[in-house]
């Protein structure tokens, strides 16, 4: 494996899914709390940081733990680092190099650059510069600006690139991490989908034997791969739970469950509607209506979990995002939101985890899933948050707003698929706003809500773009949720990208 240690950029993780998109397995560990290096590491690769070497409380890592042993690649500021306190000096760039430049020298024969032609353009985003190396390091690439883009310690495995090969914008990038990994490090290309799930399995018997794990079901992507996979490794010892809340979208519940069942999972579906309901009579805030939530999801989990007789493990389908310890280099975020993950491990449960996907990423989850032949109906399904319908419906929440809702919804989603651009658009849903308006329909006035709908593009949710829709299909959509649904007589669409909207309206 590699190893990846972040100093805060926000370009590690990309780094990371580059090395994983070669089928070469990674992992990344903040660089003030690395692993023990041991005969699995093939390799080290030094992130990019906010920070600047020159700073007093710059980021410290000594990478002579690793220079010389074993092949060492520095980014950015992993560069800049070790080109500092290597005998070099790293200034302030006069400008700051920012976007693209091209490699204008690139010394012949470099492995780190074999098969990268001269001139290939590549992605600057730094505003330090490397100004002088020490004697025994020597330049192997540079722009008409940057003259240290590139450096090897003479005589050794290691490397400094001040470019950033990760971004798709360094055209030979990933021919760049290429040749660092497999020809300097000697990894082998074969950490796929496939041999994933064999060892993820063999491993789950191994860890799990004969006991029995409770796993809640939600629809999405993740869970369903944890389960798939656990229930190839146990089988009957698999008891998945899967709670209707009354917030999911239209017959949701029903062709879902019957999916799973179809898969041959050991599934119970829970109608546990008006439990939520109840919770939820009274709640306008979106923080209230988000902890109500996960409260009697907790709440009903447990009493159906109870009913296994000497459960042990409790298995979920967290992936690699959420455990990767992130270099918290300027505080902790604020919460916009309260956290996203409805449930996690009630304290009470006293269960030991099981979570096959921890070390993955969503779009290797959509891998594995494929590998294990799961329906694209499920795998190809937009994020669906957890709260459901609750957050789309602004303000209180009864069942007729619920069913008025999920009728608009479902002609939006409908329509969206038959179009053919369902698949193109990474989340889409209609909201009920709690606004009326005047309407003629027919002779008669109408006094009715309206319903937004909203479409985005985005990689990871993290930032969105509104999707541009055909016209048409939108005024298709429009006029049949207006014919259809009684209780609205307006429909409008969300143009607003995030930052600074967000993807929810609560
Ligand atoms: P926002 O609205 O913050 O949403 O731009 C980003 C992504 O997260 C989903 N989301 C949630 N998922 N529980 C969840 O499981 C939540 O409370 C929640 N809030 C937002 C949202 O659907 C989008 O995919």
């Amino acid at each position: 494996k590699i190893l990846i240690l972040d100093f805060g950029s926000q370009f590690t993780q990309l780094i990371a899914r580059r090395v994983r998109e070669l089928n070469i397995y990674c992992e990344i560990h903040p660089f003030n709390n690395p692993p023990a290096i041991d005969d699995s590491v093939k390799g080290v690769i030094l992130s990019g940081s906010p920070y600047s070497v020159r700073q007093e409380d710059a980021l410290h890592y000594d990478y002579k733990n690793v220079h010389g042993k074993l092949p060492l690649l520095g980014v950015c500021y992993g560069a800049q680092y070790m080109a500092h306190f290597g005998g070099g000096e790293v200034m302030a760039s006069s400008t700051r190099e920012y976007g693209r430049a091209n490699l204008d020298y690139i010394k012949k024969d470099n492995p780190l650059f074999k098969l990268i032609p001269e001139n290939s353009q590549v992605w600057m985003s730094h505003a330090d510069t490397i100004a002088r190396i020490a004697d025994d390091y020597e330049v192997i690439a540079s722009t008409e600006t940057v003259k240290v883009a590139a450096y090897q310690i003479k005589g050794t495995q290691t490397y400094g690139i001040q470019f950033h090969p990760e971004v798709t914008h360094s055209i030979d990038g990933k021919q760049l991490l290429q040749n660092f990994l497999v020809d300097i490090c000697g990894c082998h290309q074969d950490w796929t989908p496939d041999s994933f799930v064999e060892t993820t399995i063999a491993a789950l018997k191994e860890k799990l034997g004969d006991d029995k794990v409770v796993l809640g079901l939600s629809g999405g992507v993740d869970s369903s791969v944890a389960a798939v996979l656990l229930h190839h490794a146990i089988g009957k010892n698999l008891y998945c739970i899967f709670v209707d809340n009354g917030l999911l979208r239209k017959n949701e519940f029903e062709s879902v469950l019957e999916s799973y069942k179809h898969m041959g999972l050991n599934v119970k579906g829970v109608d546990a509607k008006q439990r939520f309901y109840d919770a939820l009579s009274g709640l306008s805030d979106p923080e209230k209506k988000r902890k109500a939530i996960g409260r009697v999801f907790i709440e009903v989990f447990d009493d159906e979990a109870h009913q296994v007789q000497d459960v042990k493990w409790l298995g979920q389908g967290t992936i690699y995002p959420d455990v990767i310890e992130s270099v918290s280099v300027k505080g902790p975020s604020a919460t916009i939101k309260s956290h996203h993950n409805v449930g996690g491990l009630p304290d009470f449960m006293k269960l030991k985890v099981v979570e096959p996907l921890n070390t993955l990423f969503k779009d290797e989850v959509r891998r594995v899933g494929k590998a294990l032949q799961i329906d694209d109906n499920i795998l190809g399904r937009h994020p669906f948050p957890g709260p459901g319908l609750a957050i789309r419906i602004l303000g209180e929440i009864t069942p007729e707003k619920v069913a008025i809702l999920q009728e608009a919804d479902a002609i939006y989603i409908n329509n969206l698929r038959s179009a053919g651009v369902y698949d193109k658009v990474w989340q889409a849903g209609a909201i009920y706003l709690p606004v009326q308006s005047v309407g003629v329909m027919g002779d008669e006035r109408t006094y009715e809500n309206v319903v937004c709908l909203r479409a985005v593009e985005s990689l990871d949710g993290m930032t969105a773009d509104w999707c541009h829709l055909p016209y048409d299909l939108l005024a298709k959509i429009s006029n049949e949720i207006i014919n259809n649904v009684k209780g609205i007589n307006r429909v409008v669409y969300d143009i607003s990208s995030k930052p600074p909207a967000t993807i929810e309206w609560e």
